[in-house]
């Protein structure tokens, strides 16, 4: 199993591929599967700013196209142009989805460049879901 620091590395890495000429705001993520795997992912800008994807749903993308079908255990979240890069809205959301009792564990870079982690629930309380499933 991959390290906090390993996986904030393997998001920094990540944030060198980001595609982000208009807002010149690189991002990276790693997410962590139960199994071991791990999936990184950078953000994605268009012209058509709503179509924008953040780096967080490119890596939980990628681990579904690859076929993952663990468990989601922890995600790094780094930026260059932000300390403690948190997660948008929109990616709380996403990684709720995937939060099946397990309190997803979001790695940052703190203020000193040490690891600080926050847990799904604390960076989205009272979530909205489908009660169909
Ligand atoms: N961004 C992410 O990749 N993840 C987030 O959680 C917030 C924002 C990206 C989207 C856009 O390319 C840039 O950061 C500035 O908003």
């Amino acid at each position: 199993m991959k390290t906090n620091e390993e996986l904030l590395n393997i998001a920094k890495e990540a944030s060198k591929n980001a595609y982000c000429v208009y807002s010149k705001f690189p991002v990276g993520a790693c997410v962590l599967y139960s199994g071991g795997n791990y999936y990184a992912g950078c953000n994605i800008e268009n012209s058509s700013f709503g179509l924008t994807l953040c780096a967080e749903r490119n890596a939980i993308s990628t681990a579904i196209a690859s076929g993952e079908t663990g468990q989601i255990v922890k995600i790094a979240i780094y930026s260059p142009a932000s300390k403690m890069c948190f997660p948008c809205g929109a990616c709380r959301q996403w990684l709720n989805e995937f939060e099946k009792g397990q309190n997803i564990e979001i790695i940052l870079e703190d203020e000193d460049g040490n690891c600080c982690s926050f847990t799904a629930n604390e960076l989205l309380p009272y979530n909205f879901r489908l009660n169909m499933i």
